[in-house]
């Protein structure tokens, strides 16, 4: 029996170097740094759009030591442009994130999608064989477990929904909002990160579907879907053992020589969704209540870019630099600027001797279906603390952060104070208990038991 996943963002986006050889590089975001892992222990095939170079089909990844198999899907411009720009990051990202002014509605966009994601569903039933697992993921690929199950009425599929699912008010102004649910219903188990968005989407297929629901079951077109909430973990050991080793420990030691401060880290895709001009304007607001911090606390913020073609994306890249200029115009003095700015993705042992070095780390997203950054920081702070928006899904798991309102400047400028001064031994003390949490539901908890209650998952009866 073997596994196929399918996702649109692939794990490694190839370069070529100056031989002429291909490099893999790690693709940035939340679904391939869970999923990589995942799939370097369970092995399989690995279904995705091949970006750059879409002339390379399969290749066996990691290179150095090939666990599983990725099979790249190529897209002209204008499916990328409608699919992946259009539908999924101008209609589902931002409705999810209950952004509703930021969405566009287009049929055209709909139409690629709908073309895009039989694109996928076929090349995983070409790929299947008898007995193999298919895990879908994620909200540009809703449609595809349909599309598998009408081919594979017998197939064992998983879905699993990354970002939040918003109430049904704002789900219904989407106009293909009963197909999207048809789509995911074609899966005999559904997971999502949290309670509150597995009621939300149990409520819409309610509501919107009519179908019938019991227990964590909901009954549509003859089958059973079962839904349930499982947040994904991080490798909690592979980041503990990074941020100890010698390396990163001097990499962190050289980044608090070099700014002589107390830090404040952020780290994000530069998204709207992140909170980030609302963190800068908290911060802003923290120098001017407490005047006598400045030129001891520095905010390091590394955002790396983000599907730069949209235009939400552009204004905010536009926006935030706006708001380091004007904040550091305003506060900088006898060669201490307030804000480092970094525009760019950082290799994985640097954002760790980031994680070590800081001394509290801000997530601080409006609204985030998960946001691994947390667990990541968690896993890996020497003895920082931990701000943490509500609107994150792990602050379900993570009452140990200072859990904050990011629509309050006052609220997170209280935080920021809290954290700068809380005393060493209770950031230690919650440290260890929000690892004790990270390692009971790590990353190969999270991908065994939702592959162990698909292949248990009985999909006959309605
Ligand atoms: P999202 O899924 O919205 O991208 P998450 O916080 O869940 O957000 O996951 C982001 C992932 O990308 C994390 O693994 C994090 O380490 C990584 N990441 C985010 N920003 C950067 C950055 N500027 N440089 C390097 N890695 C980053
Ligand atoms: C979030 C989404 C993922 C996506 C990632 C990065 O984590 O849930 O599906 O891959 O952001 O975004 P991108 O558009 O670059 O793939």
């Amino acid at each position: 029996m073997g596994l196929i996943v399918l996702s649109n963002r692939e794990p490694y986006a190839p370069t070529r170097n100056d031989n002429g050889e291909l490099q893999w590089t790690p693709s940035i975001g939340g679904l391939t740094a869970a999923l990589d892992p995942a799939l370097q222990h369970a092995g399989g095939t690995w279904i995705a759009w091949g970006e750059q170079h879409p002339d390379v089909t399969d290749v066996d990844l990691p290179t150095e030591q090939p666990r599983y198999r990725l099979k790249r899907i190529r897209l002209s411009d204008a499916e990328v442009r409608d699919y992946y720009y259009g539908f999924s990051n101008r209609a589902l990202w931002p409705i999810s994130h209950y952004f509703i002014e930021r969405t566009q509605y287009h049929a055209s966009a709909w139409r690629a999608y709908v073309n895009v994601n039989r694109r996928f569903a076929d090349a995983a039933i070409a790929a299947y064989q008898d007995g193999d697992l298919i895990w879908v993921h994620d909200y540009q690929l809703a449609l595809v477990p349909r599309m598998i199950r009408d081919a594979l009425p017998n197939a064992r599929i998983g879905f699993f929904w990354h970002i939040p699912w918003p109430s049904v008010e704002v789900f219904r102004t989407l106009p293909w909002d009963l197909d999207i649910l048809d789509g995911i219903l074609g899966a005999d188990l559904i997971g999502m990160h949290t309670p509150d968005y597995v009621a939300h989407f149990q409520n819409t297929c309610r509501r919107a579907l009519r179908a019938d629901t019991s227990g964590d079951l909901v009954h549509w077109k003859g089958r059973a879907a079962r839904i349930v909430d499982r947040p994904i973990g991080i490798e909690v050991d592979a980041y503990e053992h990074l941020a100890t080793s010698p390396e990163v420990e001097d990499t962190a030691d050289r980044i608090r020589r070099t700014l002589q401060t107390q830090i404040l880290l952020g780290v994000d895709r530069l998204d709207y969704t992140k909170g980030i001009p609302e963190r800068l304007e908290a911060f802003d607001l923290f120098l001017d209540r407490h005047p006598e911090t400045r030129g001891r606390v520095t905010l390091l913020q590394i955002a790396v870019p983000s599907r730069e073609r949209v235009d939400s994306y552009r204004q905010l890249r536009n926006q935030v630099e706006g708001l380091v200029g004007r904040i550091n115009g305003k506060h900088t003095q006898g060669g201490w600027s307030p804000i480092q700015y970094i525009y760019r993705g950082v290799p994985r042992d640097e954002l760790v001797a980031h994680y070590r070095a800081a001394d509290a780390m801000l997530v601080t997203p409006l609204r985030d279906g998960l946001n691994l950054v947390a667990k990541e920081f968690a896993a890996c702070a020497r003895d920082g603390a931990l701000i943490l928006s509500r609107f994150a899904g792990a602050a379900d798991e993570m009452p140990e952060a200072i859990q904050v309102n990011p629509y309050s400047p006052e609220n997170l400028s209280d935080a920021m104070r809290t954290a700068l001064q809380m005393p060493l031994d209770e950031k230690k003390a919650r440290l260890t208990r929000l690892r004790e949490h990270l390692r009971d539901s790590d990353l190969h908890a999270w991908t065994d038991t939702f592959l162990h209650e698909l292949k248990l998952q009985d999909h006959g009866g309605a």
